[in-house]
């Protein structure tokens, strides 16, 4: 069997930018340390006027495609995730497809698919589905394109708009991968939550601070059972480790937890010990509450550590540079870490073939995984070409009320003029309803 895994990558970032730290809250009244270090967050990348997650998820693929040199026939497969979809029956991936057909001799009438939703988690489920399809041999020497694209906006006034974002990023999932390879092993935490939903609605309903505990038993679960089937899994082990970041605050705590989990009984315990004495033990106390005191109370310890801090520099801080100046992006999160990671890496000259990543994908309702991953020798070429920098660095900066009129022109609820501040080209734009309400695309020059 040859390895499957990721073979390309290629990000498309909204065209607009909210300013945090300044323009958001200068609005609110608030400190800006409350967002730049608080949330973690500089800036939120939004849609212009004439994008959505078909345009955003198209470009990417396109741009993908065109590097990549692939024609439609080399696809098998095209699946989508999102949870901004604006179609219950006709899944985007087809709106993509079409999008793409404009532009290439060829077409997709012979590959498969759809549209994966679970929250943020669609965006790895959809890398399961191709990786399990090839790994059964049903792709026939052909490519799976993976997308995940979403506009990520709350309600104006929810606690979560600091958080937003808005982009889409496209994976090849091929045999023989460039980039990382896949592995079977995986780690689950599923359960029925209800900490953000959206009920057949366009913006979530949330109840954030519950949605930040269960992102974190839900990923404990997910990281035991990886570890069940891996023997152990050692803070050591990898050489990043990319979450789901909804804000880089939220990673914050969920990498403090992991790394007090995987010391445990661990040499680096041991070590940590002349410090900051062992980690409580729940045999050691009579009740649960005070055995929760104490762990917090050792958490807070072992983050001042040098130990801790160097470890959290070199494996997590990485992964969490383009989210900084994206903000949320929903189904790509997890991906978007990875790549951030990687072009870090690259950057810095380092050698990351045959180095593991650990994973952590979350979607709320809500659902982790972990699973590890093989960075490949073909990485830095993979990577080298991925434009998502310059993007961030040419965006059009919104004022509070550009950003307002922004919001209305993608709330369904609202009719108003489509005003848009940048002038699209060499990509597909939306460009109004058909006589079913469905959406229209066209490939500007
Ligand atoms: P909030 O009320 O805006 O913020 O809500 P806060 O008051 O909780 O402050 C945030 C952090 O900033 C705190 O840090 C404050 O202490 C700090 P923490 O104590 O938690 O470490 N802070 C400051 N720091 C420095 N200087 C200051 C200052 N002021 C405050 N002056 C909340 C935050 C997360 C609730 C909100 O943003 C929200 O509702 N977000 C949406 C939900 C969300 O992102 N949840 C995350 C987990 S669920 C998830 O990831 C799934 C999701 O992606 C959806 C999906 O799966 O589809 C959302």
């Amino acid at each position: 069997m040859s390895s499957i895994g990721i073979d390309a990558v290629e990000i498309w970032s909204g065209k607009l930018e909210l300013e945090l730290t300044t323009t958001f809250a200068d609005e609110k009244g608030d400190d800006p340390e409350k967002y730049a270090d608080g949330l973690g967050l500089h800036a939120s990348s939004l849609p212009d006027a004439y994008e959505d997650i078909v345009t955003m998820g198209a470009n990417a693929a396109h741009r993908l495609m065109e590097r990549e040199g692939i024609t439609p026939d080399d696809v098998g497969r095209i699946d989508v995730a999102t949870e901004s979809s604006f179609d219950n029956s006709k899944p985007v991936s087809t709106y993509i497809a079409g999008c793409l057909e404009e532009v290439y001799d060829g077409d997709f009438h012979h590959a498969n698919k759809g549209e994966r939703k679970f929250a943020c988690i669609a965006g790895t489920q959809s890398l399961d589905d191709a990786y399990n399809w090839i790994r059964a041999g049903r792709n026939r020497g052909r490519a799976a394109l993976v997308v995940a694209t979403d506009t990520a906006l709350y309600e104006r006034g929810d606690p979560g708009e600091a958080t937003q974002g808005a982009g889409a990023i496209a994976m090849l999932v091929d045999e023989d991968p460039s980039l990382v390879e896949l592995s079977a092993a995986q780690g689950y935490g599923s359960a029925d939550e209800t900490d953000f939903l959206k009920p057949n609605q366009q913006f979530p309903s949330v109840d954030g601070k519950r949605s930040v505990q269960v992102y974190l038993d839900r990923m404990l679960e997910a990281g035991q059972q990886l570890e069940a089937q891996t023997a152990s899994v050692h803070p050591t082990d990898f050489a990043y480790i990319p979450f789901h970041t909804p804000f880089p605050g939220m990673v914050r705590k969920v990498a403090l937890l992991g790394f007090r989990h995987t010391v445990r009984g661990t040499e680096m315990e041991d070590a940590l010990a002349d410090d900051i004495g062992f980690q409580p033990r729940e045999a050691e106390f009579d009740d649960r509450d005070a055995y929760e005191t104490a762990i917090r109370e050792y958490m807070d310890e072992l983050r001042e550590t040098d130990a801790y801090e160097a470890w959290y520099a070199d494996r997590i801080e990485p992964t969490l540079a383009l989210s900084r100046e994206v903000g949320n992006w929903y189904t790509g999160s997890v991906h978007v870490a990875r790549v951030s990671a990687l072009l870090d890496a690259h950057s810095a000259g380092e050698d990351l073939a045959g180095d593991r990543l650990l994973v952590g994908s979350y979607g709320s309702g809500a659902q982790a995984e972990m699973h590890a991953e093989t960075v490949m020798d073909g990485w830095q070429d993979a990577i080298r070409e991925v434009t998502i920098d310059d993007q961030i660095a040419n965006r059009y900066e919104l004022s509070f009320d550009e950003y307002e009129s922004i919001h209305d022109v993608h709330n369904y609820e609202k009719d108003v003029p489509r005003t848009r501040f940048t002038t699209p080209s060499a990509e597909f734009v939306f460009d109004g309803w058909g006589p079913m309400g469905e959406r229209q695309y066209r490939f500007v020059e």
